[in-house]
C-alpha cells in the first residue's frame, strides 16, 4: 500500500519510524508540512528513498499515494483532505475536532461518496470507542468527557482569553458542549469528536488544566438503556509534545496494520 503523510510533528514521526522499521506493511511515498525541513530531518533516521517532501496538495497527489494519514492541524484537515477523497485516495484523519464543523463533516462526506475512497478515524488517545458505536444503538442518554493536562499543554493565550493567565493548582478551565471545546482547544480535544461521531451526540466536557500533572488524563461517562461505562485513560505525554499522547499515535499505527494487512481474524469492533 502507497501511504503519504501529512504532519512531521510528534504524532506523524511516530508513523513515519513505524514504516520505515516495517511495523507497518506500506509504502512511504511523500511527506507533506508546512515546514519541509522536519520532513527531511525525519527521512535521515530512517534511510527510505525516492520519499517526494512536499508542501502542497500536488506535489503530495503526484506520488501517487493509496491512502494518505493526516496528523498535521484542522486547517490540514480542510486544505487536503476533501481534495483526496475527491482523488479517490482514502484518508486517516487524526485531526479529527475539524470534522465537528457541519459544513466541512458535509463536504468530507461528499467527497468520500462521490469517488468511494473511505474516512478512517483511528480511536485515538482514549479508549471505550467499540462500546460506545455498540451503545449508539441503544438510545444513549448522556456522554461525558473529562479531560486533565498539564497547563503547558493549553495555549496558553486560549487560557488567558478565558480568565486563567497564571494556573497554581487543578483548575477548570471549560465546562460546556463538547463543539464548543473543539474550537477552544482545537489541539487538546480531538478525542471530543471521536466520541461524537462513534455515539451520535455531541458530548458534554470538562476541560482541566492542572501544573502538577505529567499524564494527560481522559475520563469518559456513558449512561445508556444498555449499559453505563466509565474509562479512565491516562497517557504519557509525546516527549516533544505535550499536548499530544503517544496512545494517539500507537492507535494510528494499529489502524494501518490492519489496513495493510489481510488478516483472517479480526478482534473488536
Ligand atoms: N485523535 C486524537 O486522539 C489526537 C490525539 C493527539 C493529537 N491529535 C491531533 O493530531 C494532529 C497532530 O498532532 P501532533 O501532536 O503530531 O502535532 P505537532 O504539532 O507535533 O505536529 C504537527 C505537524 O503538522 C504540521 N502542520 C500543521 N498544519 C499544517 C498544514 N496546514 N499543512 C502542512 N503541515 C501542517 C506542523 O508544521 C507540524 O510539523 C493535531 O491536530 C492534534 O491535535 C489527535
Amino acid at each position: 500500500m502507497r501511504v503519504g503523510v501529512i504532519g512531521c510533528g510528534a504524532i506523524g514521526s511516530v508513523i513515519v519510524e513505524a514504516v520505515c522499521r516495517g511495523e507497518v506493511k506500506a509504502e512511504l511515498v511523500a511527506l507533506v508540512d508546512r515546514y519541509p525541513e522536519k520532513c527531511g530531518e525525519l527521512l535521515k533516521k530512517c534511510s527510505k528513498q525516492g520519499v517526494a517532501i512536499c508542501k502542497d496538495l500536488e506535489c503530495l497527489v503526484n506520488a501517487r499515494p493509496r491512502l494518505v494519514i493526516e496528523a498535521a492541524s484542522h486547517q490540514a484537515v480542510r486544505d487536503y483532505v476533501p481534495q483526496l477523497l475527491a482523488k479517490g485516495v482514502d484518508v486517516v484523519v487524526l485531526s479529527v475536532g475539524a470534522l465537528l464543523d457541519e459544513e466541512l463533516y458535509k463536504t468530507v462526506l461528499e467527497a468520500s461518496k462521490g469517488s468511494g475512497a473511505r474516512v478512517y478515524i483511528p480511536t485515538g488517545a482514549i479508549a471505550g470507542v467499540d462500546a460506545v458505536k455498540a451503545l449508539a444503538s441503544a438510545d444513549i442518554k448522556r456522554v461525558v468527557l473529562r479531560t486533565y493536562k498539564n497547563a503547558k499543554a493549553f495555549d496558553q493565550a486560549t487560557l488567558k482569553k478565558l480568565g486563567f493567565a497564571e494556573i497554581r493548582e487543578r483548575t477548570k478551565v471549560f465546562e460546556g458542549r463538547g463543539d464548543v471545546a473543539v474550537k477552544l482547544f482545537p489541539a487538546n480535544v480531538n478525542v471530543v469528536a471521536v466520541l461524537a461521531l462513534a455515539s451520535g451526540r455531541i458530548p458534554w466536557v470538562e476541560v482541566y488544566a492542572d501544573p502538577a500533572l505529567s499524564v494527560n488524563v481522559h475520563e469518559i461517562e456513558i449512561e445508556s438503556e444498555a449499559s453505563g461505562i466509565r474509562v479512565r485513560v491516562e497517557n504519557i505525554p509525546h516527549p516533544s509534545n505535550p499536548r499530544t499522547s503517544y496512545l494517539a499515535a500507537l492507535s494510528a499505527i494499529r489502524l494501518l496494520k490492519q489496513l495493510s494487512e489481510d488478516a483472517y481474524i479480526h478482534v473488536g469492533t
